[in-house]
């Protein structure tokens, strides 16, 4: 996601919106064997766990195949599925640089790949999470629609003052969110589908909880970041996010004016952020 409170404009060398060139051919021999590790990883896992958008994406796109995926080649099938394309940025932009690509249908993703000593944590966003995680699920109709929408929300959110609350609907649903289908749960946020860990954690552990999905509940809800999630939240369908979603938040935004954030689990005092 975005970082906040970036001061001044894009580092050296990067464009007025922070984007940068791939430079795809510049990836050493080392930093595709990291992709292609953490690929095959998560490849094995993934099918029965991850939902069928996701896992249908990630073929479609065929991000394997030569290891760091080269942006110009997924964006010839990106654009024609839905649209979108992956622009590069160097890491974490200012919010309102990220909600304006979101909102023109071009997600920013990390350059850079982690370092095989931090295949399992790391905690900027690195191509890996970004691509492997975010990009498949762009591939569908109406999850592409709501991440537009979001960026739309997010320049308002921020004219609003309640960037901390439309901030929590995206770690939720984006990053964190399950899905209830006939099979039982899946996985289609990208932070738990990049992660080793969490991609078991999140449906076999007995700790967490895993909540109905709740617009109002969600975004009274802290999280941490760096943690294995303590709840989650399960959409019936994208349709019901998108429909949710639709509504002016403006309403939502003075509702919560006058209601204080909810505990992680239970009745006990709220966890801090
Ligand atoms: N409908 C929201 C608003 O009025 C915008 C939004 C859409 C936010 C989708 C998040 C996700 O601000
Ligand atoms: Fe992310």
């Amino acid at each position: 996601m975005s970082a906040d409170g970036i001061a001044g404009g894009p580092p050296p060398g990067a464009r007025a919106d922070w984007t940068i060139d791939q430079g795809w051919e510049r990836y050493a021999p080392g930093e595709h064997r990291v992709w292609i590790t953490l690929y095959e990883r998560q490849a094995a896992l993934l099918p029965g766990r991850a939902c069928d958008p996701f896992l249908r994406g990630l073929e479609a796109l065929d991000l394997h195949r030569t290891g760091i995926p080269d942006f110009a080649r997924i964006n010839e099938e990106l654009r024609r599925l839905t649209g979108w394309t992956v622009v590069a940025v160097p890491g974490l932009v200012p919010d309102d640089v990220f909600f304006e690509h979101l909102a023109n249908r071009r997600f920013p993703a990390g350059q850079f790949i982690r370092k095989p000593e931090q295949l399992d944590y790391l905690q900027e966003p690195d191509i890996f999470h970004d691509v492997f995680g975010h990009v498949p699920m762009l591939t569908d109709p109406i999850f592409a629609d709501y991440m537009q929408a979001y960026g739309e929300g997010g320049l308002r959110a921020m004219r609003l003052g309640r960037l901390h609350n439309l901030a929590r609907l995206y770690w939720y649903t984006v990053e964190f969110g399950l899905l209830d289908t006939p099979e039982g749960l899946r996985i289609y946020g990208a932070g738990i589908v990049s992660s080793r860990g969490e991609s078991t954690y999140c449906l076999d552990d007995p700790r967490p909880d895993r909540l109905a999905f709740d617009l109002m509940r969600v975004m009274r809800t802290p999280y941490r970041i760096d943690h294995f999630q303590e709840v989650y939240f399960v959409l019936p369908s994208f349709q019901r996010l998108l429909d949710d979603t639709l509504q002016d938040f403006a309403q939502i935004y003075r509702r919560l004016e006058s209601l204080e954030d909810l505990p992680l689990r239970g009745s006990g005092p709220a966890a801090s952020e």
